[in-house]
């Protein structure tokens, strides 16, 4: 009598098929508005860091799938700038101008305090995950240095008193949103 024999069926998994929808979502649309692009694989990079705040290491695989690259590709490129996170930002990101005119007029002090005010290096993240600080090269507003970005909304001739008052505006806009929010729900 023969034994019988165990058969082994090879099950596919799609690659990204386990991702939370909205960054499957997001990297499929950037894919298939970048594709045909020469180099497509920056493009897509920067649509997918726009919409989610950050490239997911989880969906590394599903890029690579869809352009044809290895995975161990499109990670070089990754991690070679470091523009692109890997990490999930704050709520809030600031972008500190460090480039020379602006070194000039303060921005090393304004650098130390920001530092010192929120916990964190640069791309760090301050422990209340709401602020991330980012190291940036000329916002285009040397004029008026020290510059810095918050939310994507300029600033300049910025000190670090000015630095608080933003951030205090931030946690205050934020305290009378929830609050609203939670006096609409009664
Ligand atoms: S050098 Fe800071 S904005 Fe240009």
């Amino acid at each position: 009598m023969s034994a019988r024999k165990r058969v082994t069926i090879p099950i596919r998994i799609e690659p990204g098929s386990d991702l939370p929808a909205a960054e499957r979502a997001a990297v499929l649309e950037a894919v298939n508005r970048n594709r045909a692009l020469e180099g497509a694989l920056l493009p897509i990079l920067h649509a997918i860091q726009d919409r989610l705040g950050w490239i997911p290491p989880r969906t590394l695989p599903l890029i690579a799938y869809e352009l044809n690259l290895s995975r161990a590709e499109v990670h070089g490129v990754v991690s070679f700038y470091h523009y692109f996170r890997q990490h999930q930002p704050g709520e809030h990101v600031i972008f500190l101008c460090r480039a020379e005119a602006c070194q000039a007029v303060g921005a090393v002090a304004l650098e130390a305090h920001a530092k010192r005010a929120l916990g964190v290096e640069f791309h760090g993240t301050s422990g209340d995950g709401r602020y991330t600080l980012e190291p940036v090269y000329c916002l285009g507003n040397c004029a008026s240095g020290p510059s810095l970005m918050i939310d994507r909304e300029l600033h300049g001739r910025m000190t670090p008193e000015r630095f608080d008052e933003l951030i205090g505006a931030t946690s205050t806009s934020a305290a009378s949103a929830s609050g609203s929010a939670s006096g609409s729900a009664t």
